[in-house]
């Protein structure tokens, strides 16, 4: 998508093995772009945020084995790599699934094609992951469509969380991929921004790409959603997934649940956007099963933003020494979900009919 004009992805390759991304640290306030060289760079980068999201960190890790094969190509370095990878973070399972594709293909071949083959793959799912967003922006543009059919006007308000944008993928992303294709296809859509607390993600990130765009918004703090579905001023909720059970549970960053049970209140379709690569077909039960990322609780106590000098400053916002606890994601049941919006059409949040997409995607691997 576009930045000031120009079009960028978050992730990209120069002079055949050169991987680069935006350092979205510094975002919306510094625009930065660095290169990733060592396999450390690549475990630094997904560990500490440089990159996020479900799916980017998904395409980041691969890029981290082609790099690591550049450098020690043993059977060794392949088992280190999965498992210093696979420790970066622990709730989105694009990086698991990313990961055993990386894991499963070198293994298998001999170690002097492996720098090869791993620069090859990692690049076909570098190519995957904006294909599918794609779809996904396809496939929501009809239920956009729909609803507004429905409701008989010529304009949607939808309610996002987090940042599931172009930033949290290659392009397009999952949640605004929709959001982008029903804009080209001429539809009025305004977006409602949750800041999404503690690290800002809708604040710092959604506003930012949405307002390069050119896509109508306004942010919001995270309790207002409740209040404007109230007021009929949501037509729809439109988020991303970090991983999603194969009976449909969805989790995504912490708050989406809140704003799941808002909506089943005030019968306002809630979906989720999401390519195949996001479901973990190894869980039956979301809440149960799905690890949740506790993360620092100096993400609770300060926040980050930029002063009048233009430097950015961490600002503590409690008492020093408050004790907080920050966990990063939560799990919205199925029950609550009107329908997973996928690369391969809409399916509904239940086992029986994520066994199709199963069977479906499975094809086309
Ligand atoms: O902690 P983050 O910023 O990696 O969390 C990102 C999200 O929760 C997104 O909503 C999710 O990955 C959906 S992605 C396109």
């Amino acid at each position: 998508m576009k930045v000031n004009g120009k079009k960028y992805t978050s992730i990209w390759v120069e002079e055949g093995n050169r991987v680069f991304i935006i350092d979205q640290r510094w975002l919306p306030h510094q625009f930065k772009l660095i290169e990733l060289i060592t396999l450390n760079d690549f475990l630094v980068s997904i560990r500490d945020m440089w990159v996020r999201g479900a799916p980017l960190i998904g395409v980041t890790a691969a890029f981290g084995f082609a790099k690591s094969m550049q450098y020690d190509n043993s059977d060794k370095s392949l088992h280190e790599t999965k498992s210093l990878l696979l420790s970066t973070r622990p709730t989105a399972v694009n990086l698991h699934w990313a990961v055993k594709i990386m894991f499963d293909l070198l293994i298998n071949v001999d170690r002097d094609s492996r720098q090869d083959i791993a620069l090859i793959k990692a690049k076909e799912i570098l190519t995957r992951d904006i294909l599918s967003n794609k779809e996904i922006g396809k496939n929501g543009y009809e239920i956009i469509k729909n609803i507004i059919d429905k409701k008989n006007t010529d304009k949607i308000n939808i309610l996002t969380h987090c940042n599931a944008g172009w930033l949290a993928t290659v392009d397009w992303g999952t949640a605004t991929s929709p959001i982008y294709y029903s804009k080209e296809k001429g539809v009025n859509i305004h977006v409602f921004v949750d800041e999404t607390r503690p690290r800002n993600q809708g604040a710092q990130l959604t506003t930012w790409e949405l307002l390069h765009n050119d896509i109508s918004h306004e942010l919001i703090v995270d309790n207002a959603g409740g209040h404007l579905m109230q007021h009929n001023e949501i037509d729809m909720v439109l988020v991303g997934s970090d991983r999603t059970s194969s009976n449909g549970d969805v989790c995504n960053k912490i708050g989406t649940y809140l704003k799941a049970l808002s909506a089943f209140d005030n019968d306002i379709p809630f979906y989720v956007a999401l390519p195949s690569s996001t479901i973990d077909w190894n869980i039956k039960n979301g809440i149960k099963d799905i690890p949740i990322e506790e993360r620092d609780a100096s993400e609770v106590n300060f926040v980050q933003g930029k002063d009048k000098s233009n430097n950015i400053v961490n600002v503590e916002i409690a008492p020093q020494g408050t004790r907080s606890r920050n966990p990063a994601f939560d799990v919205t049941p199925a029950r609550l979900v009107s329908g997973l919006i996928t690369e391969y059409g809409v399916f509904d949040a239940n086992y029986k009919s994520l066994q199709i997409l199963k069977i479906i995607s499975e094809g086309k691997q």
